[in-house]
């Protein structure tokens, strides 16, 4: 049976969150450069944004770049900032077409000016879709996330906006730079790593993991089905015994 039709529609993940990994391998084995893996990452970046769309996930979240990133080789580094700035332009009308608005996490001003200034536009001209929110993970890293939000809330604490005995989860929730999306309730990480590696450390508190040791490159729709019928096997407890959730 063709496996997108395993799918139970009303039971997908309303936030679906991937460590897109393993670009760098799959050049190597092609006796290829690791800029090499990153180009043909970005078929990939398609396959699950289309595919995630046309399922009716709502928010899908994929980690791009993280803070420690900045510290590989320069010219990595520069090649991936350009990859950035050419995917940008060339995928704006695929996220017009679907009706996907962009946004985008992590501490963007360390962005390069043109990454800056080109995600900002596509932002822009997004910003009243409806169909599903993709958010770019660039430059980001869950700890400073955490920090930024320590940050943001002790200032409102300081000028009495918020009292400390207030803040719960939801003022949490509010001040991370996920602000309001749902919780991760699925986190894939492909390339065969099973870690985390500073990736939404809050929002990820329930979520049902899932690797595969597919590299990046290799990834379609396909693998995302299978990632999702996966998932939708799993009994989400939350805490509570198996006899009250059935
Ligand atoms: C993921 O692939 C892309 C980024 C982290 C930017 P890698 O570049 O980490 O590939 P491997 O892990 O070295 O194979
Ligand atoms: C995690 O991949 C970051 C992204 C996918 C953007 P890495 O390849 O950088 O992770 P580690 O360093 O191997 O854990
Ligand atoms: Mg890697």
């Amino acid at each position: 049976m063709e496996l997108k039709s395993q799918i139970n529609t009303s039971k997908l993940p309303k936030h679906l969150a991937i460590i897109m990994d393993g670009n760098g391998r799959w050049a190597k084995q092609k006796g290829m450069l690791r800029a090499f893996g990153h180009e043909n990452g970005t078929k990939s970046v398609r396959q699950v944004v289309e595919g995630s769309a046309e399922l009716g996930i709502e928010n899908l979240t994929l980690y791009a770049f993280s803070t420690e990133n900045w510290n590989r080789p320069k010219l990595e580094v520069k090649t991936l900032m350009n990859l950035l700035v050419a995917s940008l332009k060339k995928e704006i009308k695929t996220l017009q077409d679907n009706d996907i608005k962009l946004l985008a996490i992590g501490n963007l001003e360390e962005l390069p000016k043109k990454a800056h200034k080109e995600l900002q536009e596509v932002i822009e001209k997004t910003k009243d879709n409806k169909r599903m929110i993709l958010t770019l993970a660039l430059s980001y890293g869950s700890r400073e996330e955490l920090i930024n939000t320590v940050k943001k809330i002790s200032i409102k604490v300081k000028n009495n906006i918020i009292s400390p005995e207030n803040i719960d989860e939801s003022v949490i929730n509010e001040h991370l730079y996920t602000q309001n999306l749902h919780d991760v309730d699925l986190l894939i990480r492909t390339s065969g790593e099973q870690r985390i590696s500073n990736f939404l450390l809050w929002q990820i508190a329930y979520a049902e993991l899932y690797f595969t040791n597919v590299l990046w490159p290799d990834f379609t729709k396909q693998h995302l089905y299978e990632a999702i019928i996966e998932y939708q096997k799993r009994e989400r407890r939350f805490g509570k015994t198996s006899e009250q959730i059935n």
